[in-house]
């Protein structure tokens, strides 16, 4: 007699989530996964280390209470609406198990986060591609307002862009389901949801800690909507989703306002002066509200620059699918480092012959420093 197979059929057929290499031990520029280049507040550490010892054989407050009261202070929330998570994916698995069953409609954005289809094929739900233009606009009409749950990022993921807050009213309007606002770079942008969470029954936020406030490597984020809809999550969510290091990290991170503030404004300014060079050089950059720029090379051979760049120590992103293979996804790092981008571009540039005609200009980033930052 044949075996069944001991695996669910969806996980048979489905492809993982592929996370942005994470090399070790190398000097490379590490460009690739949207980390911060600057480290988080020292209050942090000091944080930790005040919980280490003893303390760590009792399990953690499985409620997250005193990161919750924080986040609700900070963002003028009951902390029965705020939910924390073991990074914002662990909240954006939540909302999946909490809002979408299986056979029911899950809908986002597309190119998008790519871990939007691998939580809806876990779940057995039907996935829905709401196909973004060239520019990366989308129209209200595109979505379907019987979709369970609809993910949006915003800004988005690989792009930058960003949808407006009324666009984002109107469709939550439309919508049946839930709207989760994934908002993990929403600290670069102009503005953000919050006030649509804190309104609206089926709007909820997830944020994250692992972008502005430096924490990727402690998996922080959290997320704010209606009480109904936090209260399904806390339903959902593993019993003690966040260790006590991470806790006391996350209510440190968001003591220390000055220094959060401080470093996103840098990684803007950055940015900007980061677009303004690549656009002199013949780039076309789409315009970012995140820490990243999604950038065409002049021609599109974007896989090639991306091989020229990882030999010169620089590693960047570049997605094969047809609809990103153009173009390069750069996390903004510190000045220095991307001042060293620029020149490993203009290296690699001279070297390639049919590119080097005469559209690359010098410009004020452009310093000669040498390619290690
Ligand atoms: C759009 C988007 N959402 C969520 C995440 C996950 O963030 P976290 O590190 O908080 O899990 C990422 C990470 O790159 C992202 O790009």
């Amino acid at each position: 007699m044949k075996r069944r197979s001991l695996i669910r059929s969806e996980i048979r057929c489905l492809s993982a989530y592929v996370p942005g290499e994470q090399p070790r031990g190398t000097r490379l520029i590490k460009l690739n996964t949207n980390e911060n280049p600057y480290p988080p507040s020292p209050r942090v550490a000091r944080a930790i280390r005040r919980h280490l010892g003893a303390r760590l054989r009792l399990y953690p407050d499985p409620v997250s209470l005193r990161f919750r009261e924080r986040i609700g202070r900070t963002f003028d929330v009951d902390p029965e609406r705020v939910i924390a998570g073991n990074g914002s994916d662990d909240l954006l698995t939540m909302g999946l198990r909490a809002f979408a069953g299986e056979g029911d409609l899950v809908q986002f954005p597309w190119p998008s986060y790519s871990l939007y289809p691998v939580l809806a094929g876990i779940q057995g739900a039907r996935v829905r591609r709401v196909l973004f233009s060239e520019r990366y606009e989308l129209r209200l009409e595109q979505f379907d307002p019987r979709a369970a749950l609809t993910f949006i990022a915003n800004p988005n993921a690989p792009s930058g862009t960003a949808l407006t807050t009324a666009f984002l009213r109107r469709l939550a309007r439309r919508l049946r389901g839930v709207l989760i606002v994934d908002e993990a770079y929403a600290d670069f942008a102009r503005e953000n949801a919050l006030d649509l969470a804190r309104a609206l029954p089926n709007v909820l936020v997830t944020r994250s800690l692992s972008k502005s406030y430096a924490l990727a490597g402690m998996r922080l984020g959290f997320a704010l909507g209606s009480r109904e809809l936090i209260g399904a999550m806390f339903k959902v969510k593993d019993s003690y989703n966040l260790d006590q290091l991470a806790q006391a990290a996350g209510e440190a991170a968001f003591a220390d306002a000055a220094w959060h503030r401080r470093g996103v404004r840098r990684i803007v300014r950055t940015r900007e002066a980061f677009r303004a060079a690549l656009e002199e050089r013949g780039w076309e950059v789409l315009p970012s509200e995140a820490n990243f720029v999604f950038a065409r090379p002049p021609g599109g051979a974007a896989e090639e620059w991306f091989l020229a760049l990882k030999k010169r120590g620089v590693l960047v992103r570049w997605f094969a699918a047809r609809e990103t293979r153009e173009r390069l996804r750069i996390t903004i790092g510190t000045e220095r480092e991307m001042r060293a981008v620029l020149r490993a571009l203009d290296i690699s540039r001279s070297g390639r012959g049919s590119h080097a005609n005469g559209v690359f200009r010098r410009t004020g980033m452009e310093t000669g420093m040498p390619i290690q930052a």
